[in-house]
């Protein structure tokens, strides 16, 4: 069996489009865990995630790669903070936030200390999901070593971590309440309705051109007009207009409808259709 053959097989034990992911970096990754569970083909390891749960979850985990950081690129949540909600809150009483690949937690949870900070945790829903059970556990524990703290102001980690007995920084109970998570997967689910913000970073990288057009899309209909969609800092859109955004700022991406005439038109282009992306 080659590489095509089994990303097959493997969306039909676990339902993830392998094919759908930049192919050079996935199955690099594969062949080195194959080799190193001590198998040469994709025949026989498929028999082994086949049979083995303990396996198929090592699989799983590993080729969906879960860094994350709180705060991760800090000059990005300054503009969240400073210009971005602002701006969203002039239009809407209250905000929906969608982390869409928010691994073990340290984006949404960056979102709800953020919001907290600025007095508006009863102003906004925030919706947190990955395709990654393993990490949403993680996420849900909301449990963190002090290394993973990083970029996290050492008063807001007084205000918003405990610590346990064990030295775990663990996520008190307020800001855990304001997230909901989820399990989503982008490539094959529907996706929630009427977000004002979505955050999608450092998910695009691992997939193939066809899979970003088809997910731009997707995010483009889940948003409300207007809406902002926040992407990693490898992972400007090209062309945005052709999905229906504007480059609002770098790496915020907006939402553009016809009728709305204070949005500046880019680069003189008057975006025939766009509307119609649907
Ligand atoms: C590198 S992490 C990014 C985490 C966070 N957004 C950040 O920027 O720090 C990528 C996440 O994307 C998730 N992911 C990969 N493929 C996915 C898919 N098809 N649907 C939803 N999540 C996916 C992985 O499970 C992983 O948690």
């Amino acid at each position: 069996m080659d590489y095509n053959a089994f990303t097959v097989e493997i969306n039909k034990i676990c339902n993830i489009d392998l094919s759908s992911y930049k192919e050079k970096q996935m199955k690099r990754r594969i062949d080195s865990l194959i080799r190193r569970n001590g198998h040469n083909s994709y025949d026989t390891y498929l028999e082994l995630l086949k049979k083995s749960k303990y396996h198929l979850e090592e699989f799983l985990n590993y080729i969906t790669i879960n860094v994350s950081e709180f705060f991760r690129n800090p000059v990005q949540w300054q503009v969240l903070e400073q210009e971005i909600i602002p701006e969203l809150l002039k239009y809407k009483n209250r905000l929906k936030i969608w982390s869409s690949a928010c691994s073990t937690g340290e984006e949404p949870y960056s979102v709800a200390m953020l919001l907290s900070k600025m007095n508006l945790k009863d102003k906004a829903k925030i919706i947190a999901s990955d395709i990654d059970k393993n990490a949403l556990k993680k996420a849900k524990e909301g449990m963190y070593t002090s290394k993973e703290l990083t970029n996290i102001p050492e008063n807001m980690i007084k205000i918003y971590f405990n610590i346990s007995n064990d030295d775990m920084y663990v996520i008190k109970d307020e800001i855990k309440k304001m997230v909901e998570f989820k399990t989503l997967n982008l490539l094959e689910d529907p996706y929630p309705s009427e977000c004002d913000l979505i955050l999608c970073r450092n998910v695009m990288i691992y997939f193939t051109e066809e899979a970003k057009e088809k997910l731009y899309r997707k995010f483009y209909n889940a948003l409300s007009d207007r809406g902002i969609f926040f992407v990693g800092s490898t992972e400007q859109i090209i062309m945005p207009h052709k999905y229906g955004f504007i480059n609002h700022k770098n790496f915020f991406y907006q939402k553009i409808i016809d009728s709305d005439e204070s949005l500046p038109k880019h680069g003189g282009f008057n975006f025939p259709g766009h509307s119609k992306i649907r």
